[in-house]
């Protein structure tokens, strides 16, 4: 499924060009983050490579093929959980695989002690906290052993300890050998879980550099701007 080769990717609603003619390839490999102001289309380029909506133009291969082999997963901004238990939030998304149901509640059983929630897994997951209710959706995501593992700022409203133990699952899941492709506005976070960086704006990718490359000499102006903290309209000014 990998190299993941993103070919002219446009997505125009209504005329106005968000994405437009995006290129980029990405190795099935290590954590890439997706970098940009506010309002370029990150979030729409994690959900056009989900399928859940179509582009209006470009392509997207998965190692030569239209579609991917392996399963992918999706973890939104606001996780939708279900009023059921914890418990449940996860088994339920177990259903659809080819697993007994003993082998369900197992994996399930499973990625709750990894993910810390174990002791909660009879709550009601509407009961959990911010962190708890994030930590729930990384589990379910991971339960399906995705090749692919999609988040969009996955830790957009929590606090540093709850972000610090989002981080931690993140990298376990990494090094278990799915690919992570996630967004973040925390370059902090960026800083400590990336290993290359997307850097979007203006429609395209401006620059896909190794993580440490990229914080340290950003080659194209606007990146250069985004980290010293401009505004967009102002690189737009400035061209
Ligand atoms: N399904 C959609 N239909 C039309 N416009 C959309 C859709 N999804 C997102 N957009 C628009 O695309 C732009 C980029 O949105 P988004 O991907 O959420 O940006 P980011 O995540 O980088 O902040 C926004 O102007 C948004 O309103
Ligand atoms: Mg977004």
């Amino acid at each position: 499924m990998f190299p993941l080769q993103i070919a002219g990717l446009r997505f125009q609603p209504n005329g106005r060009a968000i994405l437009d003619g995006l290129d980029l390839e990405i190795s099935g490999e290590g954590i890439s983050v997706v970098l940009g102001p506010n309002g370029t289309g990150k979030t729409l380029l994690l959900r056009l490579l989900a399928g859940l909506l179509p582009a209006d133009g470009g392509s997207i291969r998965w190692g030569g093929a239209a579609q991917p082999a392996d399963r992918l997963a999706m973890v939104f901004q606001q996780p939708m959980l279900l009023r059921l238990s914890v418990f449940t939030n996860v088994e339920f998304a177990l259903r659809p695989q080819a697993l007994t149901a003993a082998e369900r509640r197992a994996r399930t059983a499973e990625v709750l002690e990894r993910v810390g929630l174990a002791h909660r897994q009879r709550d009601g997951a509407r009961l959990l906290s911010g962190g708890e209710r994030q930590r729930l959706a990384l589990a379910r995501a991971w339960a399906v052993r995705p090749r692919l593992l999609l988040l969009d700022e996955p830790t957009a409203s929590l606090d540093p300890s709850a972000t610090e133990q989002v981080e931690r699952i993140i990298r376990e899941i990494r090094t278990e050998g799915a690919k992570v492709l996630m967004t973040t506005h925390n370059l902090g976070q960026a800083t400590r879980l990336a290993d290359d960086i997307i850097f979007l704006a203006d429609g395209r990718v401006q620059e896909h550099a190794a993580a440490t490359r990229f914080f340290a000499q950003p080659q194209s102006p606007a990146a250069r701007a985004f980290l010293q903290g401009e505004l967009p309209w102002r690189i737009a000014f400035e061209r």
